[in-house]
C-alpha cells in the first residue's frame, strides 16, 4: 500500500515492544518518516532479529523490561541525552496470557499482565513526560485493545490491564492538556502478529474463529494499519485531541 507521507524529521520517539509486531511495525513507519527511534523491548532475541534492518545513525536498541521502573528511568534519560531530547512515545510492550475463566485464573497470570499492559505504561509515561515538558511538545500513543470495551472471556487480566489503559490516557489528556502534550489510545481487534498467533493457537478453534467472525471486515488487521493510524496520530497534526480513544477493529466498534 502507498504511504502517506508524514513527516517526523527531527523528532525523537520511543517505542516500546518495539521489536515485534505492532510495535516493530511503528518502528518502520517512524523511521520511514525520518524520525530517531528508541526501541525498548525485553527480548534480546528480537531485537537482534531487527537489527541489521534498522539505520544505526537513527536507532537506539535497548533490552528492557518496562516493569522495571529504575531500568525505565534510566533508559529514558539515555534516550534523551542521545537524541537531544524527547518528542514522541508509543508504548506497544504486552503479553497476553490468560486462557481461562476468572475462578481459575492464575493469580501469577493476573499480577504479570497489570504489570506488564498497565504498570509499564504508567512507568514510561511518568519517565517520559518530563522530557517531552522540557520541550513544551510531545505526543504519546497507548496501545490498548478493543477488549478493554467490550470485554473477552478467558482473558480477564489482559482485558482489565487494557482498561486501566483506557483510564489513564483520559486522566493523562486531562493532567496535560495546556501543555503541548497530547496523549491518545488505539484499540486494536486481532492483528496479525505473533501475540496474535500464539493466542489462537492456544486457544480451541472454535473460540478463535468467533473471535475473527466479530469483525465486520471478515479479517484481522495487518501491523501496519495500525502503524499508519499511529503516525498520524504522533505527528504535529493531531493537535486538538487528547485523552481520546482511536478505534483499529475492522468496523467492530461502533461507539
Ligand atoms: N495482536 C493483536 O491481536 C492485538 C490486539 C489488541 C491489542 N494488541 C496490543 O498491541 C500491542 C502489541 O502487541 P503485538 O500483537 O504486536 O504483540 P507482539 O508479541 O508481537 O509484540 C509485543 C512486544 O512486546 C514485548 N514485551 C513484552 N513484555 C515486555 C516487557 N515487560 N517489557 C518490554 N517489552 C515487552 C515483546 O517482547 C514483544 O516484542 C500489545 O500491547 C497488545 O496487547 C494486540
Amino acid at each position: 500500500m502507498q504511504h502517506n507521507n508524514i513527516d517526523l524529521t527531527g523528532r525523537s520517539a520511543i517505542v516500546t515492544g518495539g521489536a515485534s509486531g505492532i510495535g516493530l511495525a511503528v518502528v518502520r513507519r517512524l523511521l520511514d518518516s525520518g524520525a530517531r527511534v528508541a526501541v525498548w523491548d525485553v527480548s534480546e532475541r528480537s531485537l537482534e532479529a531487527i537489527r541489521p534492518e534498522l539505520p544505526a545513525d537513527r536507532t537506539h536498541l535497548a533490552r528492557l523490561d518496562v516493569t522495571d521502573w529504575a531500568a525505565v528511568e534510566a533508559a529514558a534519560g539515555a534516550a534523551a541525552d542521545a537524541f537531544g531530547g524527547l518528542d514522541i512515545l508509543v508504548n506497544g510492550a504486552g503479553i497476553a496470557d490468560g486462557t481461562s475463566v476468572v475462578q481459575d485464573y492464575p493469580l501469577e497470570t493476573w499480577h504479570r499482565e497489570l504489570a506488564v499492559n498497565l504498570t509499564g505504561v504508567f512507568h514510561t509515561c511518568r519517565a517520559v513526560i518530563p522530557h517531552l515538558l522540557a520541550n513544551g511538545y510531545g505526543r504519546i500513543v497507548n496501545v490498548s485493545s478493543m477488549t478493554a470495551k467490550d470485554g473477552s472471556p478467558n482473558q480477564a487480566g489482559y482485558v482489565a490491564s487494557k482498561a486501566g489503559v483506557l483510564a489513564l490516557t483520559k486522566t493523562l489528556g486531562r493532567e496535560l492538556a495546556e501543555s503541548g502534550v497530547v496523549v491518545n489510545a488505539v484499540t486494536p481487534t486481532l492483528f496479525d502478529t505473533p501475540l496474535y498467533r500464539t493466542w489462537a493457537e492456544s486457544m480451541s478453534p472454535e473460540v478463535s474463529e468467533w473471535a475473527a467472525s466479530r469483525i465486520p471486515m471478515k479479517r484481522v488487521g495487518r501491523p501496519d494499519e495500525a502503524a499508519a493510524m499511529i503516525a498520524w496520530m504522533v505527528s504535529e497534526e493531531c493537535s486538538f485531541t487528547t485523552g481520546m480513544t482511536f478505534d483499529l477493529s475492522g468496523g467492530r466498534a461502533s461507539f
